[in-house]
């Protein structure tokens, strides 16, 4: 199977094709079937361009439903034991596409609520303001391992548990892809921002990402910047080619989030090693996370003040506890500021 690619053409189709258990995680952002018609005018009376494409109309709800059930079951039979699929939707859709994997026995991990802090008004001013999507967060079925980095979100939450409640604004200037006539090129395209929030969640390095409704390549570009592999599935070629575009444009940034570094385990590896090896010296001063100093004594231990011990006697002295973690608790002055010794035993 090739892979860093887009197959043009039906997902149902191209799915049926591929091998079972040979995907970690799908991220699935299927038609809507917002059932519109019609014109939509702003306050100033220009258009609205909402979701009014051909590739978003169905015959009715059964034939919804069939197509929904199919495109599902692929990707229940393509998922790996411990993968984990990805489902959005807006009010439409979403309680039909959960109805659905619940009865094929899909498990859902997480639903998580996507807040959109610019999302356009209620022109007609007839009912609220809508401004959030759904996301199913599910495993192939009840009880199956997943990947989940806790760690990771929690950096990227400035060290608080992350929820299931995203604020994430929708896709706008530059990153939007514009046709020739300067309009968006793709009525739905995802802001990278909640691909890369996905991705973090529930991928490792070198995972592969299905995605069976590529559009304008969102997963593919926000994956490859990961250094995680894609696939993409896309019905009409002129997405597929502006998403093949936008793809070529990015590269691999690994930073330590994209490597999941704060969910890997620690190495064990003693203070003195970092003396020996020579990340540290003699005489160098540590610093508490109030930036009180302590010196590095010949013997590795640490001395501030008049007190003296290991690295985690002297944070719990310090603190006042029974035992401490010094790893954390001191820090070196780099040019990035203040981090933690910890990122010294991991070059290690
Ligand atoms: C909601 S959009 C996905 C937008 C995408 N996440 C992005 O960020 O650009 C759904 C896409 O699925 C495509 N599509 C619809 N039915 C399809 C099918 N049966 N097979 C493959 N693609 C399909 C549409 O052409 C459309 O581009």
């Amino acid at each position: 199977m090739k892979i860093d690619t887009i197959l043009q053409g039906d997902c149902i189709k191209k799915m049926a094709q591929m091998p079972s258990y040979s995907i970690d995680m799908i991220f699935a952002d299927p038609p809507y079937f917002m059932q519109t018609s019609g014109c939509l005018n702003r306050g100033d009376g220009t258009r609205f361009l909402g979701v009014d494409e051909s590739w978003d109309k169905f015959k009715d709800m059964q034939e919804y439903d069939t197509f929904c059930k199919n495109w599902l079951s692929q990707c229940q039979r393509l998922l790996k034991p411990n993968g984990t699929i990805w489902v959005i939707g807006s009010m439409q859709n979403i309680y039909r596409l959960g109805y659905l994997m619940q009865e094929m026995g899909f498990w859902i991990l997480n639903e998580v609520i996507w807040t959109k802090p610019n999302a356009p008004p209620n022109f007609t001013g007839t009912r609220f303001q809508n401004r959030h999507e759904t996301l199913l967060w599910c495993s192939p079925k009840k009880g199956s391992p997943y990947t989940f980095n806790y760690k990771t979100l929690k950096a990227l939450n400035g060290d608080k548990q992350a929820s299931s409640v995203w604020d994430i604004p929708i896709c706008l200037g530059p990153e939007r892809l514009k046709g020739a006539d300067g309009k968006k090129l793709h009525a739905t395209q995802k802001p990278e921002k909640l691909l890369y929030q996905i991705i973090l969640t529930s991928t490792k390095p070198e995972d592969l990402i299905l995605d069976p409704f590529m559009g304008s390549g969102t997963t593919g570009a926000v994956a490859k910047k990961l250094g995680r592999h894609y696939l993409g599935i896309e019905r009409e070629a002129k997405y597929v080619k502006a998403a093949q575009k936008r793809i070529q444009s990015v590269s691999c940034q690994m930073d330590d989030f994209a490597q999941l570094t704060f969910d890997q385990k620690p190495p064990k590896i003693l203070f003195t090693h970092l003396l020996k090896k020579g990340y540290v010296k003699v005489g160098q001063y540590l610093y508490t996370p109030q930036h009180k100093k302590a010196r590095i004594l010949e013997s590795g231990q640490l001395k501030c003040g008049a007190k003296i011990g290991s690295i985690h006697q002297l944070a719990a002295q310090l603190q006042n506890k029974s035992a401490a973690n010094g790893w954390f608790f001191w820090h070196i002055l780099t040019q990035n500021g203040y981090q933690p010794i910890d990122i010294l035993r991991r070059k290690i």
